[in-house]
């Protein structure tokens, strides 16, 4: 299946980049992953959306308008063999001749990107037993609601969930819990929901959106406030969302059982709605 690269549709074998592009010297760039759905891209406005608010929190002119980014959009999902994708977009500042930290000419065009691959979403499985994390200190910068393609402290906290046998590491920044290194987390106690706000040490998350819509639907009491490091260790249910992970309990955090060590009833219900909306 093509790739699409600064206009054209490619193998992605032929497509290329130049070692002087800034995404790849600096991580000067923006990023959005799409899920699809039966060939449906799930809230592509709000991604579209977030991806124009991040470029415009880096400085950067969008080089598709919105409907361009849809044609290319629905040119890769009708081209992938996949019913369920995942759409990565990715736009950067582009080649200049030279390496220089500040921003290049404005004949430098931005380079753009966009490949399909399968969406593959929790098992029901991995869903019955939930998955294992670790709290990290947060070492991201202080612009954490952009969605930039500088991921190195993302990458660690990952990195060092998984070599503990971990799905997620959770952030936690001047005690309190903000994310986890790939997704957005959510609390239950005592039935309340509980959800970070959207602030700059967070990303917004659609998939969070669609969370707090349906729970505000479904009357789920819902609080979104700052969360502890200590209410997250005391709560009776965690779970991560994203676009790929949907909703996931954390059954284990740093080792000790979340509530009762299972999948909670809360998130079981807000799994059910979500796969209910999303059809
Ligand atoms: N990650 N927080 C962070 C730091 C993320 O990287 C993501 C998504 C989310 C959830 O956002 P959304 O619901 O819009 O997917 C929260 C994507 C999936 C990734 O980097 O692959």
């Amino acid at each position: 299946e093509p790739v699409y690269l600064n206009g054209q549709f490619l193998p992605l074998a032929a497509a290329g980049v130049s070692p002087l592009d800034r995404g790849f010297l600096y991580g000067d760039g923006v990023y959005e992953v799409i899920p699809v759905y039966s060939r449906q891209p799930f809230r592509i406005d709000e991604h579209l959306a977030r991806l124009q608010a991040t470029l415009a929190g880096i400085r950067l002119a969008n080089p598709l308008t919105v409907d361009a980014w849809k044609s290319v959009i629905f040119r890769l999902i009708a081209d992938a063999p996949w019913d369920d994708q995942s759409i990565y977009l990715q736009v950067t500042r582009g080649a200049d001749d030279k390496r220089d930290h500040a921003f290049p000419p404005a004949s430098v065009t931005p380079t753009a990107f966009a490949f399909a691959g399968p969406l593959v979403t929790p098992s029901a499985a991995v869903r019955a037993a939930g998955v294992a994390a670790i709290t990290v200190a947060d070492q991201r910068w202080a612009r954490c609601d952009l969605k930039v393609i500088s991921l190195l402290a993302n990458v660690l906290a990952r990195q060092q969930a998984v070599e503990q046998g971990c799905a997620e590491a959770l952030l936690i920044r001047d005690g309190f819990m903000k994310e986890g290194a790939a997704s957005n987390i959510f609390v239950v106690k005592d039935g309340r929901l509980l959800a970070p706000p959207k602030t700059q040490l967070m990303l917004p998350g659609i998939t969070y959106d669609v969370i707090v819509d349906l729970a505000q639907v479904h009357g789920q009491p819902l609080e979104i406030r700052e969360i502890a490091e200590t209410e997250l260790r005391a709560a009776d249910e965690v779970w991560m969302t994203s676009s790929t992970k949907e909703v996931l309990a954390i059954t284990t955090l740093d080792g000790a059982p979340v509530g009762n060590g299972k999948p909670g009833p809360l998130g079981e219900r807000m799994w059910q709605w979500y796969q209910d909306f999303k059809n």
